[in-house]
């Protein structure tokens, strides 16, 4: 299992970790960009470590034991901890969003994220709540699925896929990652390339199913909130439509003041690149809002 954490360098000398005496992190899944932060902050600085995953959010705990009442954890989405605390007046110099999937939940075979094994269809990030891909897949119309393996998944044969799942699902319920994978299949051929027909359905699926593009745009106008003057906001995106949702947020507070730290997106340097086939497609962008750091 690779748990190692995508672009922590950058992300820590954007931030400029040793003069930030708190950071916010929304996706804390197990907590490795937590560990680089504590290596680098002054003793006494204080993280706030949300996750909508229970599981992960267990991890991170075994994980960052050792920094004890220094780390405060936050079961919810995104939108809902940052609203928490923006309640309770927090404030903080950081807030690190590292969006998408962490690969212990691909790992997790029960969740339904891998198209390499049979699961029940939930792909849901957080179980306590909300639909799963099963729901979606089943009653969902036609013009839905089409939206959402096109928008989210970026599937170019969307209507074909979307019309023979609704097809197949008169005949019997397409209950299992594999009953979709075989549809994908028969839908599309089977091609030999490195990526599999079904990729791009699993993924639309994944992001409707989590509200993804919603939830991202729904909490980065909270999360600057919640910083104090001259705080970072760093994001780490995985999906183009994410990454320009933040692009063009960041490019409107630029205009109003703040301060772009990342020009262009950071990608991860060659060693990465190699070493964690995750990261090859991860872009960073930096924040800065207006005012000195205290
Ligand atoms: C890519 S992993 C984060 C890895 C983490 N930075 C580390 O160092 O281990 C993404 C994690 O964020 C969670 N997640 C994704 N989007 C979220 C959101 N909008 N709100 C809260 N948690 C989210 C997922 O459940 C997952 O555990």
């Amino acid at each position: 299992m690779n748990h190692v954490p995508v672009m922590a360098g950058e992300v820590m000398e954007l931030i400029d970790a040793p003069s930030c005496s708190s950071l916010l992190d929304l996706t804390v899944g197990a907590g490795g960009h937590v560990l680089a932060f504590m290596a680098l902050s002054a003793p006494t600085a204080q993280v706030f470590a949300c996750d909508r995953d229970e599981v992960a959010l267990e991890l991170s705990r075994t994980t960052l034991d050792a920094c004890g009442d220094r780390v405060r954890f936050l079961h919810g989405d995104s939108e809902q901890c940052c609203r928490r605390l923006i309640e309770q007046g927090v404030q903080v110099d950081a807030v690190l969003l590292d969006l998408g999937v962490s690969s212990m939940q691909l790992d997790d075979v029960d969740r339904g994220f891998s198209l390499r094994v049979d699961a029940p269809l939930d792909m849901r990030m957080d179980v306590t709540q909300g639909q799963t891909a099963g729901d979606l897949v089943n009653g969902s119309s036609v013009d839905e699925l089409e939206r959402i393996l096109r928008d989210g998944g970026g599937e170019p044969r969307a209507r074909r896929i979307a019309e023979a799942i609704v097809a197949r699902r008169r005949q019997r319920p397409v209950r299992t990652t594999g009953d979709l994978r075989v549809l994908v299949e028969e839908t599309l051929g089977r091609r030999g390339g490195r990526i599999h027909p079904a990729t791009r359905v699993f993924q639309g699926l994944r992001m409707a199913v989590n509200q993804e593009t919603q939830l991202i745009e729904r909490t980065l106008p909270l999360a600057l909130q919640l910083l104090a003057p001259g705080g970072c906001l760093a994001v780490i995106a995985f999906h183009s439509g994410e990454d320009r949702i933040v692009k063009h947020f960041m490019r409107d507070r630029a205009r109003a003041g703040d301060r772009l730290l990342t020009k262009r997106p950071a990608g991860p340097s060659p060693a990465e690149r190699r070493t964690n086939r995750r990261s090859r497609s991860a872009r960073l962008r930096v924040l800065a809002v207006q005012g000195e750091r205290s």
